[in-house]
């Protein structure tokens, strides 16, 4: 595997991945492309191998914008109805061992699932020269009711994906010695 990819090479993606907020609205993505992100999302680690998560693409120009209006509030997510495409993230159910680890841990393990299978797409996108952003702030009953999800299924977070409009940034993060220490805990 090694010899696929670089450790430079992966790390040089991860440095390069970035919250698109401004996409070429003239530009289409290609299906194949879509198609390889979900495959990356889909090879993604969960819980129990419990796999609790399915994907809707929003392609349909009404649809989409529907969608991306109802992400607006607080300032955020404007920029959003240029995506010209949008993945959806549905919340399914996960296996029983997953759940019960989850109930005896005071943990909710698809959530965390949810979010590698998010890291895995958007770092795919990047990968296919798209660029991506990940989405937590909408109205989701609204939302849930545009793509017929059931009302007692969960849709957490959605990812925008086109090609962006705009340079690559700075990273903005906490230092590593902030936030890493070896064999115990401080802050
Ligand atoms: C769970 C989650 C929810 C997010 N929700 C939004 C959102 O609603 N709107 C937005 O513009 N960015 C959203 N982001 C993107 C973050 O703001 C972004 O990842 C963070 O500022 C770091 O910047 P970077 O992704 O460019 O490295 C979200 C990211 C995550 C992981």
């Amino acid at each position: 595997m090694a010899d696929m990819m670089s450790a430079e090479a992966f790390y040089q993606l991860v440095t390069a991945r970035q919250s698109d907020r401004a996409y070429d609205t003239d530009r289409a993505v290609e299906p194949e492309k879509v198609q390889r992100v979900l495959e990356a999302a889909r090879l993604s680690p969960s819980a129990c191998n419990g796999q609790p998560w399915h994907f809707i693409v929003v392609t349909e120009t009404k649809l989409r914008e529907d969608i991306a209006r109802s992400m607006v509030g607080l300032g955020l997510n404007k920029w959003a109805i240029q995506a010209p495409v949008l993945v959806l993230i549905v919340e399914e159910a996960t296996k029983t061992t997953s759940l019960l680890g989850g109930l005896v841990k005071h943990n909710h393990y698809p959530h965390i699932d949810l979010g590698i299978a998010a890291a895995h797409l958007t770092l795919a996108a990047e990968a296919e020269g798209l660029g991506s952003c990940m989405i937590g702030y909408f109205d989701e009953k609204k939302i849930k009711r545009m793509v017929g999800v059931p009302h007692h299924k969960r849709l957490p977070l959605i990812v925008t994906l086109g090609y962006a409009a705009k340079e690559k940034r700075l990273k903005k993060r906490k230092g590593i010695g902030e936030i890493v220490t070896y064999n115990k805990y401080s802050d």
